[in-house]
């Protein structure tokens, strides 16, 4: 009898619990399928598909003003008109034409990091020591470090766009000098000695 009695407890709760459920689902809103995107468009036809147009910057070489680094040691972003430099191929990367720690300074360019060169890879403690972007060895394409070579794999150019997600991140710098400027090099070689 006691057993029969608990059992009918269980099932009238179960049925409750049923039905508290179906009814959730019929108050639940329904999200229709133009706002499943950020296109806000039916995911079912091509119309609109293309994003809104997208203007790059189009200062030159030499009259862009440098953006803030967005994190400690992040690669900066490019803030001049990439226009007639990008693709990078093999035999042409117009960017070494600026940005090469020997020409660099004459033409107002940061100069590549030191972490971009060969040699930085097969340094030993002594090697990384003296080492620093204006070393001498550092001249031609071809101590450049084969993943640094496509610069545009990691720096960007940038255009004002509104972004569709907000981004909240925020980055602390431990040293004010660290917002315009890579101390890598510095770091690991903190870690050598
Ligand atoms: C004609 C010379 C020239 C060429 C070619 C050039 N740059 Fe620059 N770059 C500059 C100068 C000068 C600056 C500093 C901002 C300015 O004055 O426009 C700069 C700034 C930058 C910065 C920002 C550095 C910082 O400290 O914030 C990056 C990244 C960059 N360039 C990457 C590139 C890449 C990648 C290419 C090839 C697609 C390239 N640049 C081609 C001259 C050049
Ligand atoms: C694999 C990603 C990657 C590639 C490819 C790459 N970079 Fe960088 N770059 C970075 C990162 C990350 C930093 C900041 C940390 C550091 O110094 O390594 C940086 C830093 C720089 C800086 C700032 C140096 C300073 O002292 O503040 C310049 C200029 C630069 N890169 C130019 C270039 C150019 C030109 C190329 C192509 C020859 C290139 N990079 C290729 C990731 C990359």
């Amino acid at each position: 009898m006691k057993l029969n009695k608990v059992k009918g407890v269980g099932f009238s709760f179960v049925l409750l619990a049923l039905l508290a459920a179906g009814c959730g689902a019929a108050n639940q809103k329904m999200i229709d399928e133009t706002q499943l995107s950020y296109r806000n468009v039916p995911l079912t036809d091509e119309k609109d598909v293309a994003p809104p147009p997208v203007e790059f910057t189009k200062a030159a070489p030499g009259t862009a003003q440098r953006f803030q680094r967005s994190y400690e040691n992040a690669p900066p972003m490019i803030p001049h008109s990439v226009e007639g430099l990008l693709p990078i191929t093999k035999d042409n990367n117009a960017c070494l034409g600026c940005h090469l720690p020997s020409v660099a300074k004459s033409v107002g360019a940061t100069p590549i990091s030191p972490t971009h060169f060969k040699d930085f890879f097969a340094a030993n403690k002594e090697k990384l020591q003296k080492f620093d972007g204006a070393s001498k060895i550092h001249q031609g394409k071809d101590d450049i470090a084969p993943q640094r070579f496509n610069c545009s794999q990691c720096h960007a150019p940038q255009a004002n766009v509104k972004p569709l997600v907000a981004n909240k991140f925020k980055p602390e710098f431990r040293n004010p000098e660290t917002k315009s400027k890579s101390t890598l090099l510095e770091q690991l070689n903190e870690g050598v000695q």
